[in-house]
């Protein structure tokens, strides 16, 4: 009987966010277009190798980045990479600061959220007949990978907040300063559109899921000038400085 030789399985996926589009240095490359029960997920799955280990990666918003939030299909992006044997996935979202020390350009590690998206699909719970999943999600973050990303990070000798409340809003315009100042009393320290359903999506496949958050601006009526306009090419440039950690703090957590 001939030796068949099986890819070595995935160790993590990573769930690109604006301004992340594919994971720098990937060997050995394979696409993988995976139709799921749900449907499409948001683009091809590239698998590859990165610090002697095989990840995943798929582009959230799509490689051209044509899908809004509230379209993207969560559930489909959870499963596909499910199918692909993923038991773990960092999300990188793009955020913006509403804490005073979590300015554009500082990357974070939320440890916990809240959800103001409205309409979304958010569980794999959608047919009768089908057991019904009520999970636990008192701290929605795998508490074993933020420490891993803290531990990574530190030894790659690149700053990260620990810790934070994620507010998660529909998109996909920006918020009012009246929201922005409701999330605040509402304790969250950064806003985004994309972190909601993909954590408590995760969590129901049972996979470990951490965020690593890039500030791309301050939230509306935040910062040091509540008065200055949010301007998408100063959010774009900010990610594109600030994104380039993401690759270092996960190269680090591979190899160690
Ligand atoms: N609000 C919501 N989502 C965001 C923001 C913001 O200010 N910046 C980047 N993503």
């Amino acid at each position: 009987m001939s030796a068949q030789s099986f890819p070595p399985p995935i160790d993590l996926a990573i769930i690109g966010g604006t301004g992340v589009y594919a994971f720098p240095g990937l060997r050995n490359t394979q696409r993988h277009e995976v139709a799921t029960r749900w449907g499409q997920p948001s683009s091809a799955i590239v698998t590859g190798e990165a610090a002697g280990k095989r990840i995943a990666f798929l582009a959230r918003h799509g490689e051209r980045h044509t899908i809004a939030p509230h379209r993207i299909n969560y559930r489909a992006n959870i499963d596909a990479l499910h199918e692909l044997g993923v038991r773990r996935i960092v999300g990188v979202n793009a955020v913006g600061g509403i804490r005073h020390d979590i300015g554009p350009r500082v990357l974070a590690i939320p440890d916990q959220l809240i959800d103001y998206t409205a309409g979304r699909i958010s569980s794999f719970c959608d047919a009768d007949g089908e057991p019904v999943l009520h999970i636990e999600f008192g701290e929605p973050y795998s508490d074993a990978l933020r420490r891993g990303l803290l531990d990574a990070a530190k030894r790659a000798g690149v700053a990260v907040v620990a810790g934070g409340c994620y507010g998660a809003t529909q998109g996909p315009r920006l918020e009012t300063r009246a929201e922005i100042a409701r999330l605040r009393r509402d304790g969250c320290d950064l806003v985004g559109m994309t972190g909601m359903p993909e954590a408590a999506l995760a969590r129901e496949r049972g996979m470990d899921y951490a965020c690593i958050a890039v500030v791309a601006n301050w939230a509306a009526g935040c910062g040091p000038d509540p008065d200055a306009p949010i301007s998408l090419d100063e959010i774009h440039a900010h990610l594109a400085a600030a994104s380039g950690q993401v690759p270092v703090i996960v190269r680090e957590l591979l190899a160690g």
